[in-house]
């Protein structure tokens, strides 16, 4: 489809509740995830929510399409050392934290360009939804998967990264943070 502008920090629509999807299996839903994946993709993402493109439905893109030829694990440039999340569409999610654990982590978002902070999430999460056919999603993951999700689904309640920093000292400018490293821009 196409590759969309991406709302920055400021926009009003960032910071709002997004409506949950009425109906799977549309054309106006699949041309959504297609510029949902079209830009997620042309922007190294490791995931994005439709408010982010403008859109304030609850739908979030997150993870890598596996590869024909896999031993390797597709790497996301942006975020190298983490594992590969499998590619998703989550729709209407709910998200449960299992337990209390918690993991600070580094984090960016497209609609922050140029930065990165340390962010406390659950460590282990349970999280279920549809796709965009309609189908049931559940999991149970940990790490990174639990990480991009919680930040994902953030979105869609009006919730940025920084917003969750608990100490401002842990938010800058990637290239000030990690000057030695080939990091992308956004
Ligand atoms: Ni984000």
């Amino acid at each position: 489809m196409a590759v969309k502008q991406v709302l920055r920090m400021g926009a009003p629509l960032l910071l709002q509740a997004a409506q949950a999807v009425q109906q799977f299996d549309s054309p106006g839903l699949h041309a959504l995830i297609a510029d949902l994946e079209d830009t997620m993709l042309a922007m190294n993402g490791a995931g994005i929510a439709a408010p982010q493109i403008g859109v304030s439905l609850r739908v979030v893109i997150f993870g890598q399409k596996a590869t024909a030829d896999d031993d390797a694990t597709p790497i996301n440039p942006r975020y190298p050392d983490a594992d590969a999340v499998p590619y998703t569409v989550l729709i209407n999610p709910t998200l449960r934290p299992v337990g209390a654990e918690l993991e600070d982590g580094w984090e960016g978002c497209l609609s922050v360009p140029g930065m990165r902070g340390i962010v406390p999430r659950f460590t282990h999460l349970h999280y279920a939804g549809f796709d965009q056919y309609g189908q049931p999603i559940d999991r149970l993951v940990s790490g990174f998967h639990a990480r991009v999700v919680q930040h994902e689904c953030d979105h869609l309640d009006g919730v940025l990264y920084p917003m969750r920093i608990v100490n401002l000292k842990d938010f800058g400018y990637t290239d000030v943070f990690f000057p030695n490293q080939d990091v992308q821009d956004d």
